[in-house]
């Protein structure tokens, strides 16, 4: 097999690398960004920052209106926003949300049409404006990816749009954003990047060079997740979780997602549970579901990350992740979906629509053991009562 692999021209790893903005955009010959980034880091001064860093280049100007999971309605307000102004590339300051956001505009703003257009199975390989990402939480990868993901307002639905227009140009990895960030927006961020690890390892598409990105990133989170969420300080574990949210992206966007992930965008797409949250709520239950199929794979997840001793027969290692992944979200203060405050007559409704988006989306047939809709349904019944 020809693993298909695309990074990122630039990778700037490492505390300060925000600063060098300026400096990257000068390298890729840009200079007039459209900063897109949410309400919440322009109050807090990131974005200006950041704007007048690179004032001395050209008009930066700076979209503030993104929102959790994009919707098609906040992509074209940027698009509009684009519009008023002459720019040459895209910034996505913040996190998946906005960069997601900044990845559509920018493939919106060259190609036209509708971003519903765009849903995957459908390729957009040809490029539309470069993006540059920066993220700011360790998390969703995507200023490493191949991939958006926007929510179509109309249906309600979670769009997966894949291709290399959406993999950014240049990536700014700096921890230091991270260290103000709070233990909810922490844990579920970095279970999101734990999830794209594990399933990026245990997929169908898996390929040497993912896996030893997902393996070294998992690694990685393990050790530094709890420490991050409890001591936001901790400067050692931030920047451990920042490079590994990147590492863990580039894995899943040189393999890819699986099941959590198709079974994970419809509950945030319908019940607005937080992307990571509910990853968690379904990685214990679907790697359970799963182990069967990848036995040996899952066992070395467990072992890589210290789970079970080196050598530990792999019946008994999958064993271990598998109580292991409870216990994180135990400690990790992790709700289930009724003490989230769904409410059970609307979950059992909304089940069907969401086993047909979890199955439109393509990630289920990624997964070692490729479910049923009936075996779909199932595993949405049981982590109710997880
Ligand atoms: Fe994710």
């Amino acid at each position: 097999m020809v693993a298909k692999i695309a990074l990122p021209r630039i990778l700037r790893i490492g505390g300060g690398s925000f600063a060098e903005a300026r400096d990257v955009l000068r390298v890729l010959g840009l200079n007039s960004p459209l900063i897109v980034t949410d309400p919440f880091l322009r109050k807090r001064g990131l974005a200006r920052i950041l704007s007048e860093s690179l004032s001395a280049l050209g008009e930066p100007r700076i979209f503030s209106e993104t929102v959790l999971d994009p919707t098609v309605i906040a992509v074209q307000a940027g698009l509009e926003f684009l519009r008023g102004g002459t720019h040459d590339c895209v910034i996505g300051l913040g996190g998946g949300s906005s960069i997601d956001t900044a990845k559509a505009i920018a493939v919106l703003a060259v190609h036209g049409g509708r971003m519903r257009d765009y849903k995957a199975p459908r390729e957009q390989n040809e490029p539309g404006l470069p993006i540059i990402a920066i993220p700011t939480t360790a998390g969703t990868g995507s200023e490493a990816t191949r991939f958006t993901i926007i929510t179509d307002d109309e249906t309600g639905e979670k769009m997966l749009c894949i291709g290399l227009a959406y993999l950014p140009q240049a990536a700014l990895v700096d921890f230091e954003l991270t260290l103000t960030k709070p233990m909810r927006l922490t844990a579920d961020t970095g279970v999101d990047s734990l999830t794209h690890a594990i399933e990026a390892y245990v997929s169908r598409r898996a390929n040497p060079f993912a896996d030893s990105f997902a393996l070294t990133a998992m690694k990685e989170i393990w050790t530094h997740l709890q420490i991050a969420c409890f001591e936001p300080q901790n400067r050692v574990a931030r920047e451990g979780m920042m490079l590994a949210a990147t590492q863990a992206g580039i894995a899943f966007s040189n393999s890819s997602v699986a099941l959590v992930h198709g079974m994970s965008r419809p509950i945030g797409a319908k019940f607005h549970v937080p992307h990571g949250m509910s990853n968690a709520m379904l990685l214990p239950a679907v790697t359970e579901f799963s182990v069967p199929a990848a036995v040996e794979r899952y066992a070395e997840c467990a072992r890589v990350m210290g789970m079970v001793p080196p050598g530990t027969a792999a019946n008994e290692a999958a064993t271990g992740l598998i109580q292991n992944l409870h216990e994180l979200n135990k400690k990790l203060k992790v709700p289930t979906p009724g003490e989230f405050g769904i409410d059970r007559q609307a979950w059992d409704e909304s089940i069907p629509t969401m086993v047909e988006q979890a199955l439109v989306s393509g990630s289920p047939a990624n997964n070692p053991r490729v479910p049923s809709p009936q075996e779909i349904e199932r595993l949405y019944h049981e982590i109710w009562t997880d």
